[in-house]
């Protein structure tokens, strides 16, 4: 497969090259990458497309796509950050990265547990994260030439020493990326949650 990584210098991104480039063909995309873009560039993603050309998967795993601050020092600057990176720019890859994505090929974004398990920090950053995990369940039966379209929602990532419940290693991050890139399903929210339960938040 060709699969083209965006955010391929990053924590989680660097496992996901390590886990896929013995199989396939991995071309790493970022701001200082070996492609260069800016994703949440309309203009600078389709120039990455032309670049490239036709790809059979595209990652989504970019950082540096919230704020996080309390809650009394969160500004609008704040969510509009959250809100044009973390859930416009991941749109905007679906909707411009549609035509390059070969028949059968997937997407796969980022999200983050914090939409379940909000901490005073994430109040900018959780409702994005679950923005996304909807816009994946709402857009994936919509994709047309059996395109696939997943998420995962990642619990925080540390060093493999600190491992333990309610975080992951970079590598278990990377592992729940692959099996959206190599699988056959669409429309799924893959949480790597470290063991977490899976819907915390209670329901009235
Ligand atoms: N790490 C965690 O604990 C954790 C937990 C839950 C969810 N997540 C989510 O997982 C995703 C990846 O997180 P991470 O921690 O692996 O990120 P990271 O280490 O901060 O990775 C940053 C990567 O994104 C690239 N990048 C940043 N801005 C960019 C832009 N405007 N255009 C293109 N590339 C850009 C960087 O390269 P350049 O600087 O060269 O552009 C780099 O490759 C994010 O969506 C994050 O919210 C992370």
């Amino acid at each position: 497969m060709k699969v083209i990584i965006l955010g391929a210098s990053g924590k989680i991104g660097r496992e996901i090259v390590r886990a896929l480039e013995i199989d396939h063909e991995v071309i790493s995309a970022s701001r200082g990458g070996d492609v260069q873009v800016d994703y949440t560039q309309d203009v600078s993603v389709r120039q990455m497309f032309e670049q490239v050309g036709k790809v059979d998967a595209l990652v989504a795993v970019v950082g540096g796509d919230s704020a996080f601050k309390s809650y009394e020092e969160l500004t609008p600057e704040d969510f509009e950050h959250g809100y044009r990176r973390k859930l416009m720019g991941q749109i905007g890859l679906v909707r411009s990265g549609t035509d390059f994505i070969n028949d059968g090929g997937s997407f796969t974004l980022s999200s983050g547990f914090l939409s379940h398990y909000p901490n005073p920090y994430s109040v900018a950053t959780g409702p994005f994260n679950a923005a996304v995990d909807s816009f994946v369940h709402s857009a994936a039966p919509l994709l047309p030439r059996a395109i696939r379209l997943n998420v995962v929602s990642p619990a925080p990532v540390v060093d493999p020493a600190q491992e333990g419940r309610g975080v992951v290693t970079a590598e278990q991050a990377a592992a729940a990326y692959v099996q959206s890139i190599t699988g056959d399903f669409s429309g799924r929210v893959i949480r790597a949650w470290g063991g977490l339960e899976k819907d915390p938040l209670p329901s009235s």
